[in-house]
């Protein structure tokens, strides 16, 4: 069975305080969303990516894109929420998608692999996430410790993260609606009470956001085998 991707591309990157959307800085060789890209299109378990960019975009027809008859554009929104409901709605209801941030190119196959197994196991949806490592701390509007949050318990959010589009879709749009900010596909199914599963992923699998991550994204690529 294949499934297809779902890559949020609209944004305009801001905190990378560069000229041009963070998508296509370059990572070497190619841009991110091209990196990101190709990941899902050379994967063996993906058929198609939904790949959805901003309205005024104007750089990704000059990107020279492995097997382009896989990938369907479209226009997102303003929010990141927005942009994932304009790709949910070129879906059947019943369908699998993957979620995947195109700011993340170094996702890689052997993650993408072990959600779609556990999806496939389960039935239920399920991301990939992190342990958190630090010591985390509660703090108030002057910056003052409040208390330490105990972290055994705590998980940083990746992507991709897997469901079913149609469920997705009414839940990002009711949750939405109730004001509730949806910055990932998990929050939106948390709350309308289903059980969404976390897979252990890389923590190679960081989001390009301010400019430093630029050179460790490279680094991280030039490590990878698969
Ligand atoms: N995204 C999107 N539509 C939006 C906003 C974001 O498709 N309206 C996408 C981004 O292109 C990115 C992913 O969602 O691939 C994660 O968002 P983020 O890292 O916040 O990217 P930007 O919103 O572009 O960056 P910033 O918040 O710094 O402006
Ligand atoms: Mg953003």
């Amino acid at each position: 069975k294949q499934y297809t991707a779902l890559l949020p591309a609209a944004g305009i990157g801001s905190r990378m305080q560069a000229s041009i959307p963070k998508q296509y800085l370059s990572l070497g060789a190619k841009t991110i969303l091209q990196t990101t890209l190709e990941s899902f299109l050379h994967h063996p378990l993906i058929k198609q990516v939904v790949l959805v960019l901003h309205p005024d975009d104007c750089w990704y027809q000059k990107l020279s894109v492995s097997q382009p008859h896989k990938v369907l554009c479209l226009s997102g929104g303003e929010q990141r929420a927005d942009s994932v409901l304009a790709g949910l709605a070129k879906l059947a209801a019943d369908e699998w998608v993957l979620v995947h941030d195109a700011a993340r190119p170094c996702i890689s196959h052997q993650d993408i692999s072990a959600l779609i197994a556990q999806v496939e196991a389960s039935q239920q949806g399920a991301i990939l996430a992190y342990p958190v490592k630090d010591t985390m701390k509660r703090g108030n509007a002057q910056q003052q410790i409040i208390n330490t949050v105990p972290r055994e318990q705590l998980w940083h959010a990746l992507t991709p993260q897997m469901f079913q589009a149609g469920e997705l879709r009414d839940n990002i749009s009711a949750a939405l609606s109730q004001g509730l900010a949806v910055t990932d596909e998990a929050s939106a199914m948390e709350w309308a009470g289903y059980t969404v599963n976390l897979v252990k992923g890389r923590s190679d699998n960081i989001k390009v956001t301010n400019p430093e991550d630029l050179a460790l994204a490279q680094w991280f690529l030039s490590q990878q085998t698969d």
